[in-house]
């Protein structure tokens, strides 16, 4: 029976509200599904692009980026930076070969932990569509192409092997 495939997500999270909302999912008993591995920041703007393709690097089959709702950051601006860098990522990700849809952007407050569960459960179900990473070679055959044994070399006499004589010409007299 084959393993059914179950996707790897990071979450990245902001501190003051996705997180929060995650919290609140938690403490709410919401039912979603544990693929996303949550990893808190102080906001989303702090999320570099190297930060997402290193996760993808080591073995993410998707990642989201989550944070306060435009115009709620802590920061003042963070996820305006955050909505600039995940459409650049998009188009990047894309000219990579890696399906636009295995990052997601999304905005929870920390009084919305339905939303968090939502988002990881529909992030969830389309990681699952698209399945395992291209980067991360999950889900190609196990099997080792088996290396070809190396001929055995014969052992090769320093003597080169006497040619043959020639038959004689003319051939035996009769
Ligand atoms: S503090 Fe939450 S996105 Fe900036």
């Amino acid at each position: 029976m084959s393993k059914s495939f179950e996707p790897n997500i990071v979450a990245f999270t902001c501190n003051w509200c996705s997180y929060g909302g995650a919290d609140l999912a938690g403490i709410s008993r919401i039912q979603y599904p544990t693929n996303a591995k949550v990893i808190r920041l102080m906001c989303s703007g702090r999320v570099d692009p190297s930060m997402v393709l290193q996760a993808f690097k080591n073995g993410a089959d998707g990642v989201m980026i989550t944070g306060c709702h435009i115009g709620d950051c802590h920061y003042s601006t963070g996820n305006y930076r955050t909505q600039v860098r995940y459409d650049a990522l998009s188009t990047a990700m894309d000219m990579m070969g890696l399906h636009p849809d295995r990052l997601r952007l999304l905005w929870a407050s920390a009084s919305e932990g339905q939303q968090w569960a939502d988002g990881i459960t529909e992030m969830t179900q389309i990681i699952k569509k698209l399945g395992p990473s291209p980067l991360n070679g999950r889900g190609k055959p196990k099997k080792a192409t088996p290396k070809k044994a190396a001929p055995k070399k014969e052992a090769v006499s320093k003597k080169k092997a006497a040619p043959k004589k020639a038959a004689k010409k003319g051939g035996a007299k009769k």
